[in-house]
């Protein structure tokens, strides 16, 4: 990805695949490119340029083809809800539910109909009901609850029901139990439905990280782990990296992005790490070598000088002393 103005690149040399009802977990600090990337891959890409030689391909069709003819079947849901702050929460979700209506319904269903059960439904789902009649808001706009609007831009994704959906830092603004929730909401969906969800998430407990199928890892816009979620915590320990106990996986991965928060495994060396998580992250694979073995070399070649200096100090202590 390439800034339009400034011409920064923002993300380079990445690689992936999702299969249907996977689930991605998108890792990495603020300023990582994680947003960038689901960007990229919902076909979101206002102010940005796609690298004319990237490849991002939908079951074989391209993006340029998908972003025009198939625009509705990549959703994208941005951290920050933006919605018609006079429109109640009522009227919203039935907007979204109504514009994604399938043509083949039950037998005797309006539009309409189909639109409100559908929009009560989720509604349910996602602890919205008593605010069917409240206005969404926003900043200036007297609403529903921080936590309430971003229930509604999930349900108002939910209602899309799209193939491939971009979740960016959903569960922000949501209590520890309710983003749990929702995390299980998308594997269920995905589970039974097969639609793939891409989820960028900062504080992601081991239970969320659990649910997932596949994490990648991004430091300063590249990818330095990308594969199923389960080895990733293991293939970052193999290469040297320490993760205290009881700390979760998604912290764990992320925390070696941070040079003041990552720890070398003993017998390994910061240092050696730093090269090396680098030189991963442009394709290269090197094998560190731990320092306890460096320190040993050292140790035995200087074993042989201190003893010669340890002589000669003896030889010339037993001078002195036969002089005095
Ligand atoms: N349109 C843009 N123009 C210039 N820089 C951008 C633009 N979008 C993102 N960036 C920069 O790219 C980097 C990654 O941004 P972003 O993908 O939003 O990170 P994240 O979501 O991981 O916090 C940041 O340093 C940000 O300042
Ligand atoms: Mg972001």
């Amino acid at each position: 990805m390439i800034c339009a103005r400034a011409k920064r690149t923002i993300f380079r040399q990445f690689e992936g695949v999702l299969r249907n009802g996977e689930m991605l977990l998108v890792l990495g600090r603020p300023g990582s490119g994680c947003s960038t990337l689901l960007k990229t891959i919902s076909g979101n890409v206002h102010g940005l340029i796609v690298d004319p030689h990237s490849d991002l391909q939908y079951n074989g069709i391209d993006l340029n083809i998908m972003a025009k003819q198939f625009k509705g079947e990549i959703v994208y849901n941005q951290e920050v809800d933006r919605h018609f702050p006079h429109l109640t929460v009522g009227q919203t979700l039935e907007f979204a539910s109504y514009v994604r209506t399938p043509r083949l319904r039950v037998k005797d269903i309006s539009r309409k109909q189909n639109a409100r059960y559908l929009t009560q439904v989720v509604m349910a789902i996602f602890g919205l009901s008593h605010t069917y009649n409240t206005k969404v808001g926003n900043d200036y706009v007297r609403g529903v609850s921080g936590g309430e609007r971003k229930r509604v831009s999930i349900a108002e994704m939910t209602l899309a029901g799209s193939p491939l959906a971009c979740w960016d830092n959903s569960t922000r603004g949501l209590d520890a139990a309710t983003a749990l929730e929702f995390v299980k909401a998308l594997r269920m969906s995905a589970d039974l439905l097969g639609p793939c969800h891409l989820v960028a998430i900062y504080q992601a407990s081991q239970a969320i990280y659990d649910i997932f199928d596949r994490t990648v890892v991004l430091y300063d816009g590249r990818e330095i782990y990308y594969g199923p979620a389960k080895s990733a915590k293991a293939y970052f320990e193999h290469m040297g990296w320490h993760c205290p106990p009881r700390q979760s996986t998604g912290d764990f991965l992320t925390g070696v992005t941070n040079n003041r928060e990552r720890r070398a495994r003993p017998g390994y060396s910061i240092g050696s790490l730093r090269l090396q998580t680098s030189l991963k992250a442009t394709g290269n694979h090197l094998q560190s070598m731990p320092s306890s073995r460096k320190r040993s070399k050292t140790i035995k070649l200087l074993i042989p000088i201190v003893a010669v200096l340890l002589q000669n100090f003896g030889n010339y202590e037993r001078t002195c002393n036969r002089n005095i």
